[in-house]
C-alpha cells in the first residue's frame, strides 16, 4: 500500500520515550517544553513558541489571544476557502465575522484580487493565511496589502513546516502562525502543535490563555505587573485568572518527542522537496502547484483530473492512497454552508472542490514508488486545465 502519510515516530525515539520515563521525570508541561518551544522559535526564525496539544488548539489560541490582547481594530477575518475545518472554525465559535476569500490558480494561497475586493468591502481586522501543501503564498502583496489596509497577518502552517523562501522560514511572515504534530504531518508528537510569534505581548498572553488564564507561564515582568494592576499577593499568585483561557496544553513526554523529531526536519524537508519535483517531471501534462521556494517542505502532489472518481477508485485497486486537496471548499463544507454570507466569488475554489486531488508525498516515498504512482495515474487520468 502507498500510503498518503507515514510514521516519523522510529525506534530510537520509542527509546527516548522508554528512557525518559524510567529516570521518573515530570511528566506534565514543563523544562522539556520549554527547551522544544526555544529549539522550534529557532528553527522557524521566530522569537516565542507555545507548544499545545494540536494545530487546531493552536488557532483556536490564535483566536482568542488576539480578542484578549486586543490586537485587532475590529472583529472581521478574511480566511482562505481552501483551507482546514479548524483553520476556519475558532473563528466562529469566538463570534469573529468570517468571510472567505477564493484561492488562487498557481499556489493554491489566497486570490490576490479576491482579497484587495474584500479588504476595501470589509477593512477586516485580521487575515489568515494557509500556506497549502508546503506552498507559499503570494507574500510579497499580501504585506503590501498588510501595509496599506492594516490589518494583523496570521499564518497557519499546518501543512508547510521546513519550507523556506530564500532563507526566511514560512510560519514567520505573521503576528503568529500556527503549526501541527499531528500523524502525517512533517514532524510528529503523537498529537501536537504550536503557536509562534515574535511579539512579546502576544506570546506572554497566548502562554496565559493556554492553561486555564493564569500567569504562571509568563515571562516574570508582565506577571508582575499584572499583579500590581490587580494587587494580587503572593498568596494568590498562583490562583489568578487574567484571561478567559482554555486548557490546551501538552506533556514533557510529548515534547520529548519533539525534541527528537525536530533533529530530522531538514533532511524530512529535503526529501519531500526532491519528491516534489520527481512528480513534476513525471506529471508533465498536469497542472503544478508553483511558488517562489528555495524549500518545498511539500506535504503532497496536488493536481487537477477531470474523472476524479475514477481516479480515485483505479489507485485504490491498485493499492495507492488519494484524497480531496485538502478539503476542497470550505464553503461547501455543511458546517459553514449554513453559516457563511452567500459567495458566489468562489469561482477556482470550486473548481478544487470539484476536480483537485492529492497524491503522496513524504519522506519514506522512494523515487521508484513516485514512478509506480504515476504510471498507474497517467493509465486513468485525465488532465483538467485549473
Ligand atoms: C491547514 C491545517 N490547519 C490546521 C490543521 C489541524 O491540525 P491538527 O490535526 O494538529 O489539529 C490541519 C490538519 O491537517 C491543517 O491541514
Amino acid at each position: 500500500m502507498i500510503k498518503l502519510a507515514h510514521n516519523t515516530i522510529d525506534n530510537k525515539d520509542y527509546k527516548i520515550l522508554i528512557d525518559f520515563l524510567k529516570k521518573k521525570r515530570y511528566l506534565n508541561q514543563s523544562k522539556v517544553t520549554k527547551k522544544f518551544e526555544k529549539k522550534f522559535s529557532k528553527t522557524i526564525g521566530s522569537k516565542y513558541s507555545t507548544f499545545v496539544n494540536s494545530g487546531s488548539s493552536a488557532n483556536l489560541l490564535i483566536a482568542q489571544t488576539l480578542l484578549e490582547g486586543n490586537f485587532l481594530k475590529n472583529k472581521t477575518i478574511i480566511v482562505p476557502s481552501v483551507s482546514w475545518s479548524t483553520s476556519v472554525s475558532p473563528f466562529l465559535q469566538l463570534g469573529y465575522k468570517v468571510i472567505l476569500c477564493d484561492c488562487d490558480n498557481k499556489n493554491l494561497g489566497l486570490n490576490i484580487l479576491h482579497l484587495e475586493s474584500l479588504c476595501k468591502k470589509y477593512n477586516p481586522g485580521a487575515i489568515i493565511i494557509v500556506n497549502v501543501l508546503g506552498h507559499a503564498n503570494d507574500l510579497t502583496k499580501i504585506l503590501k496589502m498588510k501595509k496599506k489596509y492594516k490589518f494583523q497577518l496570521l499564518e497557519d502552517n499546518c501543512e508547510s513546516l521546513g519550507s523556506k523562501i530564500d532563507t526566511k522560514s514560512l510560519g514567520s511572515y505573521g503576528l503568529a502562525s500556527s503549526h501541527s504534530f499531528y500523524f502525517g504531518h512533517h514532524i510528529s508528537t503523537i498529537e501536537g502543535g504550536m503557536v509562534s510569534s515574535s511579539d512579546k505581548k502576544f506570546y506572554n498572553i497566548a502562554s496565559a490563555i493556554r492553561a486555564h488564564g493564569w500567569s504562571r507561564d509568563m515571562q516574570q515582568p508582565f506577571k508582575k505587573k499584572l499583579e500590581k494592576k490587580f494587587k494580587v499577593d503572593e498568596f494568590k499568585s498562583f490562583f489568578t485568572f487574567y484571561y478567559s483561557g482554555f486548557n490546551i496544553r501538552s506533556t514533557d513526554l510529548n515534547a520529548t518527542l519533539g525534541v527528537e523529531q525536530l533533529k530530522k526536519l531538514n533532511k524530512i524537508s529535503k526529501i519531500r522537496h526532491l519528491n516534489f519535483y520527481k512528480y513534476k517531471s513525471n506529471l508533465k501534462d498536469f497542472w503544478c502547484q508553483k511558488s517562489k521556494l528555495s524549500l518545498i517542505s511539500s506535504f503532497g502532489y496536488a493536481t487537477f483530473v477531470k474523472n476524479r472518481l475514477e481516479v480515485f477508485k483505479y489507485l485504490k485497486s491498485k493499492k495507492i492512497q488519494t484524497r480531496p486537496l485538502i478539503c476542497g471548499n470550505m464553503g461547501q463544507q455543511p458546517f459553514l454552508k449554513k453559516r457563511l454570507i452567500k459567495n458566489n466569488d468562489l469561482q477556482n475554489s470550486n473548481k478544487v472542490d470539484k476536480f483537485g486531488i492529492y497524491l503522496p508525498n513524504h519522506a519514506n516515498l522512494r523515487f521508484k514508488d513516485i514512478d509506480y504512482v504515476t504510471k498507474i495515474f497517467k493509465e486513468v487520468a485525465i488532465p483538467f486545465n485549473f
